[in-house]
C-alpha cells in the first residue's frame, strides 16, 4: 500500500515534484530565513547542583524571564548523558531508514487509542496541506505501553530516555512555579508532568524545499516541551514578529512552554509561541521532542487559570475546563485550542 509508505517512501519512489497537497508556502516565503541577530536564550543549568542559591535563582529568573517573553529556550549542562541523547536521535533515524515498508506498515496509525504510531501527513487526505515528515509516536505515560509495543530497535533507548527526561521534566516544572512565585510543586501537583510523550521526527530531504513545510506552524498543545535535534537545523520560532532561525547547540535541549501552560494554568503569564521547521533539499533531519500532557483524554478534571495567578488587576482570560474538551479540539479539528476558551 503505497500511501503507507510515508514522506520518505516518496523520496524512495524518486518523486521530484511535491504532490499538490504539500504545496503551502507562498512564493515569496521561500527565503524567509531567519533574523540571525536574535538568538535564542540559552540557559547554563550547571550551577543547579552546586548549592549556591544565588546562582541557583538567577538561573530561576532567566528561565522565568525567557518563558515569559520567548516562550522558548535552550539548556545546556542539564545532565542527560550525551550518549543517551545521540542514542536516541539515531535510534528515531534507524527506525525511520533501516525498517522495511512492511516492517513500518505494522505501525501505521491514525487511532489515537494506539500507544505507537507511526503517521505521515501523506495519509491526511482531509488536511488542506501536509508537511514533509514522518512521524513515530510513543505514549509513554500515564499509560505506559508494555516494552514488547514499543518496536524493538527503540525499546531499550526509548524506555531509558523517557525515565531521564521525566526527571528533566520535574526538575523545569518546579523551577518554573518558584519563577512564577508559587510552592515548588504546584506544577508537578496539579498534573503537568504526568502524560509523557514522544515524536520522533524524521524530516527526508526535500525535492522542493521552498514549497513546503518539514513541520507546518504551530504551537505545541501540551504544558511543556523538551526538544532534542540532530545537527541540521530548520526549527524557526516567532519572536517579535519575525522567523529566527534556532541553531544547533550541541548537547542542548530546546525546552518550550505549551498551549496548556499557558492558558489552562498561568493565564497568558507564560507563552506557547508558534514555531515551525523549514525543509532542506540535502540531508534528512531528525528530532526527537518529548512532550508533557495529562493523564488521559477521558481525564475530566476541571483546569483554568489557577487562583495563585488571579486578582483583581489580572482577572482570568479563559474559562475553566475539562481537559479532554481543550484534548478535543486538538486531536479532532487539528489545531490549537488556545483561543477557543478565550473568555
Ligand atoms: C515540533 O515542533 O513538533 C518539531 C520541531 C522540530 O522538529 O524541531
Ligand atoms: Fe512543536
Amino acid at each position: 500500500d503505497e500511501t503507507k509508505a510515508g514522506v520518505k517512501g516518496l523520496l524512495d519512489a524518486g518523486v521530484e515534484q511535491l504532490p499538490s497537497f504539500f504545496v503551502v508556502r507562498p512564493q515569496e516565503e521561500a527565503s524567509s530565513h531567519g533574523a540571525s541577530h536574535l538568538q535564542l536564550p540559552v540557559i547554563d543549568l550547571k550551577g543547579l547542583n552546586q548549592s549556591d542559591e544565588a546562582e541557583r535563582k538567577r538561573i530561576i529568573e532567566q528561565l522565568r524571564e525567557a518563558s515569559e517573553t520567548w516562550g522558548f529556550f535552550q539548556i545546556v549542562n542539564h545532565g542527560v548523558p550525551q550518549q543517551l541523547i545521540d542514542d536516541m536521535i539515531e535510534g528515531i533515524r534507524s527506525f525511520h531508514e533501516q525498517l522495511s515498508p512492511e516492517e513500518k506498515a505494522e505501525y501505521y496509525s491514525r487511532d489515537n487509542k494506539n500507544k505507537i504510531r507511526l503517521t505521515s501527513n501523506n495519509l491526511l487526505f482531509k488536511q488542506k496541506a501536509a508537511d514533509w515528515r514522518d512521524t513515530l509516536y510513543l505514549d509513554m505515560a500515564p499509560n505506559v505501553p508494555e516494552p514488547e509495543e514499543i518496536p524493538e530497535l527503540i525499546r531499550d533507548v526509548t524506555i531509558k530516555y523517557t525515565a531521564t527526561i521525566h526527571e528533566l521534566g520535574r526538575t523545569l516544572f518546579k523551577l518554573l512555579s518558584e519563577g512564577l512565585g508559587l510552592e515548588p510543586n504546584l506544577l508537578i501537583d496539579l498534573g503537568c508532568a504526568n502524560g509523557q510523550s514522544i515524536s520522533g521526527n524524521y524530516y527526508p530531504p526535500c525535492p522542493q524545499p521552498d514549497k513546503t513545510f518539514a513541520n507546518l506552524p504551530h504551537t505545541d498543545p501540551d504544558f511543556m516541551t523538551i526538544l532534542a535535534q540532530d545537527a541540521v537545523g530548520g526549527l524557526q520560532v516567532f519572536y517579535q514578529n519575525q522567523w529566527i532561525d534556532v541553531a544547533p547547540v550541541p548537547g542542548a535541549f530546546i525546552v518550550n512552554i505549551g498551549d496548556m501552560l499557558q492558558q489552562l494554568i498561568t493565564n497568558d503569564k507564560l507563552k506557547s509561541v508558534l514555531h515551525r521547521v523549514l525543509p532542506t533539499h540535502t540531508a534528512s533531519r531528525v528530532s526527537v521532542v518529548s512532550l508533557f500532557s495529562t493523564y488521559d483524554r477521558n481525564f475530566d478534571t476541571v483546569f483554568g487559570p489557577i487562583k495563585e495567578l488571579i486578582s483583581e488587576e489580572n482577572p482570568p482570560l479563559y474559562r475553566d475546563l475539562m481537559i479532554r474538551d481543550y484534548i478535543y479540539h486538538f486531536t479532532q479539528k487539528g489545531f490549537s485550542a488556545l483561543d477557543r476558551f478565550r473568555l
